[in-house]
């Protein structure tokens, strides 16, 4: 038998908690206003975490109607990734969402690269399926940002969503993933965090620990903004070159859903029409990891990515870091 080592995208899913928050109700806890945040962001309003809820829950339940949709069963899987900031536990969270997917034969590990998260993790976890290791893969992109948002700081506490988003990535025998660039720039580290922040605690005379906490997420809007502006239309054309295709031959632009004036900018650089792009940030605000995926499994839901469309999609975010990946939806 001829081993499959191609990359498919055979499932999607993805889960927000119940909770909306509309702008206006933020204009009561900071001052601020709907206008001003439709205006500069295109959010509307978002999904927040209940105190009672955890990111396992929602992650575990994006994954299992990203399962459904592939029609496997989750004894099948053979590797989890969860892309994450904001795990339950900061020794890991996937271990829990395979157990309480069932997935009894899996291999599930977190890991971490901010917004930039969902792409990084197609691109290791293809690695997997490329090399012929492993057949069948959950990718979940999940974050609850509400629990490390300052809620007095208006230049934050707007943007931000939780959700979750997964699809299933499998061997097949055309690798569909058709190119990609990941990049990092650590020297601009500082623009955007979710610092730990010790506290000196003395155990006995002469050795001191750091016990402190994470502190509020602290971000340069400008410099993000214009980083992201500047850095994303250059990596999706890397991405791009390496698949050999042209930016007339992209069926849909699905960019990680921090701003609305991100994605026009960024569709009017590489000149893709906004027919072509896909955004749901007005539903959902910033979702971190989730964004990708969750817009992805929408416009799938929807009908408007259909089998064999080509996608570019492009994450940016904290590290700093940014990426693209280009495939092809389906089997
Ligand atoms: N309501 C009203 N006024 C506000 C608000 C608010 N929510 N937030 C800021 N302002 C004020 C500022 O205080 C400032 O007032 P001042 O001129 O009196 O000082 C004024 O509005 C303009 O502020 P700017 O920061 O210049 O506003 P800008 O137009 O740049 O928009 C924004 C800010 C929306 C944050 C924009 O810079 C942006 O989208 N940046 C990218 C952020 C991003 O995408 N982050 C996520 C990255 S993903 C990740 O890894 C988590």
């Amino acid at each position: 038998m001829v081993q499959k080592s191609g990359v498919v995208i055979t499932g999607s899913g993805s889960a927000t908690p119940e909770t909306v928050l509309e702008n206006q109700v933020l204009s009561q806890l900071v001052e601020t206003s709907d206008e001003w945040i439709r205006s500069r962001t295109g959010i509307g309003k978002r999904r927040l975490a209940a105190p009672s809820e955890s990111l396992s829950a929602i992650a575990t339940e994006a994954a299992k109607n990203a399962i459904a949709m592939a029609g496997i069963t989750p004894a099948e899987i053979d590797l989890i990734v969860l892309a994450t900031s904001t795990p339950d536990d900061l020794f890991g969270t996937a271990c829990k969402i395979q157990a309480q997917l069932g997935a009894t034969g899996a291999v599930a590990f977190d890991m971490t690269a901010a917004c930039s998260g969902f792409v990084f993790g197609l691109v290791t976890a293809a690695q997997f399926i490329r090399t012929g290791v492993y057949q069948n893969v959950v990718l979940i992109g999940a974050d609850i940002l509400s629990r490390w948002v300052d809620w007095d700081d208006r230049r934050t506490c707007v943007l931000f969503g939780d959700g979750a988003g997964a699809v299933v990535m499998q061997a097949g025998e055309r690798d569909r993933l058709l190119g990609f660039e990941l990049k990092s720039d650590g020297t601009e580290n500082h623009c955007l965090n979710l610092a730990y922040k010790a506290q000196p605690k003395q155990l006995i005379d002469g050795v001191e620990v750091g016990d402190g906490t994470y502190e509020h997420i602290t971000m340069n809007g400008k410099e993000v903004y214009r980083f992201a502006v500047q850095k994303v239309p250059e990596v999706i054309d890397k991405a791009l070159f390496r698949a050999n295709l042209s930016i007339d031959q992209i069926d849909w632009l699905v960019l990680h859903q921090a701003n609305q004036r991100i994605l026009d900018a960024v569709a009017e650089r590489l000149k893709i029409p906004p027919e072509k792009v896909i955004s749901n940030l007005a539903h959902y605000g910033n979702t971190s990891a989730a964004s990708i995926p969750l817009a992805l499994d929408e416009a799938i839901r929807q009908g408007q990515i259909k089998p064999n469309d080509i996608i570019a999609t492009s994450g940016f975010g904290a590290g700093l870091t940014w990426g693209s990946a280009i495939f092809q939806w389906g089997k």
